[in-house]
C-alpha cells in the first residue's frame, strides 16, 4: 500500500508513522508513506498556498494551482482511492477501512486552518472524508486516522497476538473484556471462567459480553449485528 499525503506540515504525518504499527509495517515494506507539500509547488517568492476570500470575510483560503500541481505530482496507479478530509465528508468506519485496504494507493489531501479553494473539491475523482461531526484544525489528524486504520488490516501488519484481539470488532461489536496479572487489583477480581481453561466456554463467554457490551453502549451497531 502506498499512502500518499499532500501537507503542508508533512512531520505530522512522518512523526507519527515513526512509531508503533505504521512504523513497523514502513520496515516490513507493507506500507510506504511519501509526503507532498503544496508549498513546494507554489510560484511566487513567498511561497504563499493561501490567499483571502473572493466576497470578504475573516480568514483565508487555499489556493487551487498548489494543490492541484502537488496532487498532478503523484505518480498514480489504476487501483487508487484520492481521498480530501473534510468535515463536510462521509463518516469514516471501519467498514471504509476494509474497502481502502483493498487498493494499492491512496492519495489523501489535507487542509489546515481555512477551508480548501472550492475548485480543488473538484478534482477529478476525489472524494470527501471526515472522522466525525467535529472541526479539527487540519486534516493531518483525519489522514493519520485513516492510514493507521487501514494499514492494521494489510496482511502481515499485526503481529500474530494482536490479530486476536482484532477479530471483535471486525465483526462489528465491541471488544469483548481483557484482564492480565494480577489476579485480583484492590480488591478487582478476573472473573473465574477466564481460569477455567475450557477454551469453549471462555470463547461463549467472550462473544457475550461483546454482545452485552454493544447493546448497552452502541445500540447502533447492536442493531446493524442483528440485521446482518
Ligand atoms: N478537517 C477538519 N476537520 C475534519 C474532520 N472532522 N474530518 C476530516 N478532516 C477534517
Amino acid at each position: 500500500m502506498k499512502f500518499d499525503i499532500i501537507t503542508l506540515f508533512p512531520e505530522i504525518i512522518t512523526g507519527y508513522c515513526s512509531f508503533s504499527i505504521p512504523a513497523r509495517a514502513k520496515k516490513k515494506g507493507i506500507i510506504s508513506v511519501d509526503t507532498i507539500n503544496p508549498r513546494d509547488f507554489t510560484r511566487d517568492r513567498h511561497k504563499k498556498a493561501d490567499d483571502t476570500p473572493y466576497g470578504g470575510g475573516a480568514g483565508m483560503v487555499l489556493m487551487c494551482q498548489p494543490f492541484y500541481d502537488a496532487y498532478d505530482s503523484i505518480p498514480k496507479t489504476e487501483n487508487m482511492a484520492s481521498i480530501i478530509l473534510t468535515p463536510q465528508g462521509e463518516v469514516f468506519n471501519q467498514a471504509k477501512a476494509e474497502q481502502l485496504a483493498q487498493k494499492d494507493q491512496i492519495v489523501m489531501m489535507c487542509g489546515h486552518y481555512e477551508g480548501f479553494d472550492e475548485r480543488i473539491r473538484q478534482i477529478p475523482g476525489l472524494i470527501e472524508i471526515s472522522i466525525g461531526d467535529f472541526v479539527l484544525t487540519g486534516g493531518e489528524l483525519a489522514a493519520l486516522c485513516i492510514i493507521d486504520a487501514v494499514t492494521r488490516l494489510l496482511p502481515g501488519a499485526l503481529g500474530k497476538d494482536e490479530s486476536v484481539l482484532e477479530e471483535s470488532f471486525s465483526e462489528g461489536l465491541l471488544e469483548y473484556p481483557h484482564y492480565t496479572k494480577p489476579y485480583d487489583f484492590r480488591g478487582m477480581k478476573v472473573p473465574d471462567i477466564l481460569l477455567s481453561g475450557n477454551h469453549q466456554e471462555i470463547a461463549k463467554w467472550r462473544k457475550e459480553q461483546a454482545l452485552a457490551r454493544t447493546k448497552v453502549k452502541r445500540p447502533d451497531l447492536y442493531e446493524k449485528y442483528l440485521k446482518k
